[in-house]
């Protein structure tokens, strides 16, 4: 049974906590919102606004705290009281401790910002006292419980091979593809890009939806049936590598060819457009190679 923390008691908090209680580890969890932590303990929850390390043993301190957006920005200030109050707690705490990052956060937050606050506001190193590991949640809100209990997908990274073992022990359970990486900053772009790639997909079918709908064409059995023939779509390893523009005769032509499509009944396409301005920096990055030879050929 391992000792476990979460420090934001939200959305994600919650699930995480409740999935590592269900599989039968001790649980704690720590929230600023006096009416988060009733509600936790009105479900008979151990819920605190302070986290207390001073008599416990090695722990799992989850980080779950909010990341929102301010413009093109994260506002990390939950970010900066969480690692602060842990890092007061790591100071008075006798045991080694794991912070684990689990919200969604730029790439090098972990070292980058967590680990120097800690190691500020605890007066120990990192390796003494605390180490750090990142551990994205790829969960979705409206199955946020169950999502945490089987994962198809486990990211953790750290620098500490000793805490990538027992980050990895810890989470094996749940099952799924467990994946660990060395450096943190690796995890938190794949959340990054992870959403990115989702939210990306959805705003291209959006747009073709648009088009369809000037064209007098119903969408969904044309996307349904696109999802099981393009091969971006059935291979998850096609068009993955960057570096690499696509080429061949038939991309090229059909992404410039169907602009004109769509202007022809007043639509400007803003997505292929910019799938279309990338490409041609990428061909002049790569030289003007973006030939039948380009591993992105189709
Ligand atoms: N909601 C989702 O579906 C989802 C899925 C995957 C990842 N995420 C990411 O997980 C992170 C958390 O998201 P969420 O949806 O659980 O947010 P949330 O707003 O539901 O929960 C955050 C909690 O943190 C608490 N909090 C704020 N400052 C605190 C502090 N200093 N100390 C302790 N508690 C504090 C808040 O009171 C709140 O209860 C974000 O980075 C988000 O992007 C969310």
């Amino acid at each position: 049974m391992a000792r476990i923390f979460i420090v934001g008691s939200g959305v994600v908090g919650t699930a995480t906590g409740k999935g590592f209680l269900h599989a039968g580890h001790k649980v704690t969890f720590i929230d600023v919102d006096e009416q988060r932590l009733e509600a936790l303990r009105s479900q008979g929850l151990d819920a605190h606004s302070d986290l207390d390390l001073m008599a416990e043993p090695s722990s799992f301190i989850f980080l779950t705290l909010p990341t929102p957006n301010v413009g093109h920005a994260y506002d990390m200030s939950a970010f900066e009281t969480g690692s602060a109050s842990v890092g007061r707690a790591l100071r008075k705490a006798i045991e080694s401790h794991v912070v684990v990052v689990r919200s969604t956060v730029p790439p090098g937050t972990a070292e980058g910002f967590v680990e120097p606050t800690l190691q500020e506001y605890s007066g120990k190193n990192p390796g003494d006292g605390f180490t750090v590991a990142s551990n994205p949640e790829f969960l979705r809100a409206a199955s946020a419980v169950e999502d945490f209990r089987h994962p198809w997908m486990t990211v953790v990274a750290s620098r500490s091979a000793r805490t990538r073992e027992r980050l990895g022990e810890l989470l094996r359970p749940f099952g799924g593809d467990l994946r660990l990486f060395a450096n943190p900053a690796e995890a938190e772009l794949i959340k990054c890009a992870h959403n990115i790639y989702n939210a990306t997909k959805i705003s291209f079918w959006n747009e073709m939806w648009r088009v369809s709908r000037e064209l007098g064409l119903e969408l969904d059995p044309i996307a349904q049936t696109v999802a099981r023939s393009a091969e971006g779509s059935i291979n998850p390893l096609y068009g993955i590598r960057g570096g690499a523009p696509y080429g061949g005769v038939c991309l090229p032509k059909d992404t410039q060819g169907f602009l004109g499509v769509a202007e022809s009944v007043g639509l400007r396409m803003p997505l292929l457009r910019a799938v279309i301005e990338v490409n041609d920096q990428m061909a002049r990055e790569a030289g003007g190679q973006a030939g039948a030879l380009s591993p992105n050929a189709a």
